[in-house]
């Protein structure tokens, strides 16, 4: 089932999804599945701001680009330590290693995501409704692999970056299965141009056109959105 909760604003939407991560630790949760992008910011921040103590829990993220190290202001390892883990360290901290070989990468990530079974994973969506780094058509049953950034993707990162071939052109990324397989998930949306993505995930058909979808098959999902992102919903 789909738990739908509407917020009034971000700040509102990290609070909400906090509480829930703190419900879920009192019942002895101790992954926790993360997301960058600038959706989970105000879950950070919370985060950073509470005094709850993360050092025996351990985090596993969705995604990394390949070709940066966790040094480069660009990768998702160094979004993760600015925003949460310089200030609120986990135990273990899993981003996947953009510098490392995919076949060996992938298949290490995915062991360490069957070690440590998700107990709760955040999500942002994408206005086509890509979760992680999964876009439309990536198969259901898929698990962390290297997936090849779309031309669009890659032109709306070329600000971020001196030269255009800086870019990356590839990501590892936790799968649609690897998400699934988490005992709970929340997905977090903000904003009109989520609109479309959240009534096709939660109104439409499951179909691998909409991954974000999928979540319709999942017994626990709480998604929390703004009025903007439920504006289309009946
Ligand atoms: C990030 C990720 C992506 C984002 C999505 C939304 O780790 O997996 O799927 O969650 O692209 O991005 P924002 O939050 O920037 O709108």
């Amino acid at each position: 089932t789909l738990d739908i909760i509407i917020v009034k604003d971000q700040e509102a939407g990290g609070k909400k999804a906090f509480e829930l991560i703190k419900e879920g630790m009192e019942k002895d949760a101790k992954v926790l599945g993360l997301a960058t992008g600038s959706t989970p910011i105000s879950l950070y921040k919370e985060m950073t701001a509470s005094d709850v103590d993360f050092s025996d829990m351990i985090s596993i993220n969705l995604d990394e680009y390949v070709g940066l190290s966790g040094e480069d202001t660009q990768s998702y390892r160094y979004f993760m330590n600015e925003n949460l883990f310089n200030q609120k360290p986990f135990k273990e901290m899993y981003v996947p290693n953009g510098l490392a070989d995919a076949e060996t990468e992938c298949k290490h990530y995915d062991d360490i995501i069957a070690a440590n079974p998700v107990d709760i994973q955040i999500l942002g969506i994408g206005g086509n409704a890509h979760i992680g780094f999964n876009e439309p058509g990536t198969p259901f049953d898929s698990t962390t692999h290297k997936v090849a950034l779309t031309e669009s993707t890659i032109e709306a990162n070329t600000r971020f970056f001196d030269k255009a071939e800086d870019v990356p052109r590839f990501a590892y990324s936790m799968g649609i299965a690897s998400i699934m397989a988490a005992k709970k998930i929340i997905l977090i949306a903000y904003g009109e141009g989520k609109a479309e993505a959240i009534k096709a995930t939660i109104e439409g058909k499951v179909t691998e056109e909409v991954p974000a979808s999928i979540l319709q098959n999942h017994k626990n999902v709480v998604i929390i959105m703004d009025e903007s992102a439920a504006k289309l919903l009946q």
